[in-house]
């Protein structure tokens, strides 16, 4: 008799906290935890993890979890005043019983989709009502991606602008074996100087010590080659111009109490974001509408593909 795997399944993480298993029929896998709408393991067809998440990642809410693919949402870093890395990342989110149509990806059986909305405390931080739509699917090879759409449902007429990022911790076998391709010769704001714009010069970028950089218009698809594990990452990203890459090195890791002091060395964290160029989100024209016009009132997606090989 052969046992058919469960497309998608609920479990309990760790602390107890809900969590959504999703498999693809040729074996590869992906976890996402309810908290933080967060995906924290992203398997290939051999059960190989691709995605860091740290030995002392915390799993407390609220603080976020250490690793995988946190979403900063509405405000990236501490570029606002808001706090870092805005809040969707540590509050707890809902599956989406009713999603309206995805335009992509929707072919594939393991995928969940979850929704956030501000309750009237968190519209005391940020003073606007939205819906944060997430999709995140396998794909038949094994491929992972993520598509936010999130609409604007203020009932006063006011546009809201935000900041983004998938905050993608990617696995590598030792930082100093990878390279990065698609961001040679793009400008960035360097973060660790005071955000002073610099032009990335020579090939493609390798790594000797601490990075933290948001690289600027960048190409939609990016690489990561892990030379030691002779695995290749390709990023294709939609909507999200920016590219953030950091890696701490071994003082700032040592700083972090949610963070193993050599774990520096097998990450590195290419996010796919939206930065420099703040977005801007009108309301819903008609939210009596909605239900019927959904897809043609929020056509505006970001989304993360990665694809490994
Ligand atoms: C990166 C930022 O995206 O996230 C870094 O560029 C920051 O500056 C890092 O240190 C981790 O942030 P946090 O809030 O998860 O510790």
């Amino acid at each position: 008799m052969t046992s058919e795997r469960v497309a998608v399944e609920s479990a309990k993480g760790v602390n107890g906290l809900e969590k959504i298993i999703l498999r693809e029929t040729r074996g590869s896998s992906a976890e996402v935890y309810l908290y933080g709408g967060h995906v924290t393991s992203w398997k290939n067809e051999h059960g190989e993890e691709l995605l860091f998440v740290s030995s002392k990642a915390l799993f407390k809410p609220p603080k976020a979890i250490r690793g995988g693919i946190p979403l900063c949402f509405p405000q990236f870093s501490n570029l606002g005043p808001l706090e870092q890395h805005g809040f969707a990342r540590n509050k707890f989110w809902s599956i989406d019983t009713d999603p309206p149509a995805f335009p992509t990806n929707s072919s594939s059986k393991a995928h969940i989709d979850l929704i956030l909305k501000p309750s009237e405390e968190d519209m005391k931080i940020w003073p606007h009502s939205y819906e944060f739509r997430l999709r995140v699917a396998l794909g038949p090879g094994g491929d992972l991606m993520l598509t936010s759409r999130i609409r604007n449902t203020n009932s006063d007429g006011k546009p809201f602008t935000f900041t983004f990022a998938y905050h993608t911790y990617f696995s590598v076998s030792d930082i100093s074996e990878v390279r990065v391709e698609g961001l040679e010769t793009h400008d960035y704001l360097d973060n660790l100087q005071n955000r002073e714009r610099f032009t990335e010069q020579g090939d493609a970028i390798t790594f000797e010590g601490e990075v933290d950089k948001i690289y600027l218009s960048t190409p939609t698809k990016i690489a990561i080659m892990d030379h030691e594990k002779k695995r290749t990452f390709v990023l294709r990203k939609d909507g999200l111009p920016d590219a953030v890459v950091w890696n701490p090195w071994d003082k700032k890791a040592k700083a972090m109490a949610d963070f193993g002091d050599d774990e520096y060395k097998h990450v590195l964290c290419v996010e796919a974001a939206a930065i420099e160029k703040p977005i801007t989100l009108k309301p819903v024209v008609n939210l009596i509408l909605r239900e019927s016009s959904r897809v043609a009132e929020d056509p505006l997606l970001w989304s993360l593909y990665v694809q490994v090989s």
